[in-house]
C-alpha cells in the first residue's frame, strides 16, 4: 500500500516509542520527521527508526515551517510543552494526537481546543 500519511513525532522520549510502533503497523503511514530539544536522543531515535537526519529538528516550529507536507503530529513532550506544540501544529493545519495529561491547566486546554476549531493559520 502506498504511504500517503506523513506523521511527525514531537518529543522522542519514552512514550513516543508506543506511538512510533503503532504508526509502523499502519501501511499507509510514513514516519516522516522527528523533533526533540535533546539532539542526542533525537538522532539516536531517528537512526533506530529510519528517519533521515535532515528531517530531525530541535524546534517544533522550525519543523512545521520546513516540512509543510506533514499531515499529523504526535505530541509526546513533557506536559509543559503540550499546549505550545499542539497549538503550533494545529495552526499549521495538522492533525494532532497529544499525550496525556492534555495540558498544565484549564486555560491551556481551552486554548488548544480553540486552536483545533479554528481554520489553519488564523
Ligand atoms: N511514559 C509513560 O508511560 C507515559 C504514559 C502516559 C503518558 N505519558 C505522557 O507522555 C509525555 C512524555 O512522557 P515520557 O515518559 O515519554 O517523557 P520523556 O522525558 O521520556 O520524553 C519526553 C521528551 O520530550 C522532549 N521535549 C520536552 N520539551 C520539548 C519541546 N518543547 N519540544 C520538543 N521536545 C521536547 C524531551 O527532551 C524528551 O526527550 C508526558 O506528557 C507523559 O505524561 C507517558
Amino acid at each position: 500500500m502506498k504511504k500517503t500519511i506523513k506523521v511527525a513525532i514531537i518529543g522522542t522520549g519514552g512514550i513516543s516509542e508506543c506511538h512510533i510502533e503503532g504508526y509502523k503497523k499502519l501501511p499507509e503511514v510514513e514516519l516522516y520527521a522527528f523533533c526533540d530539544i535533546n539532539r542526542e536522543r533525537l538522532e539516536a531515535k531517528a537512526a533506530r527508526h529510519g528517519v533521515p537526519v535532515e528531517r530531525c529538528f530541535t524546534d517544533a516550529n522550525d519543523m512545521l515551517r520546513a516540512l509543510p507536507e506533514i499531515d499529523a503530529v504526535s505530541v509526546c513532550t513533557w506536559n509543559n510543552a503540550h499546549a505550545a506544540c499542539s497549538i503550533a501544529a494545529l495552526k499549521a493545519g495538522k492533525h494532532v494526537l497529544c499525550e496525556k495529561p492534555m495540558a498544565m491547566n484549564t486555560r491551556e486546554a481551552m486554548a488548544m481546543k480553540a486552536a483545533a476549531r479554528r481554520p489553519a493559520s488564523c
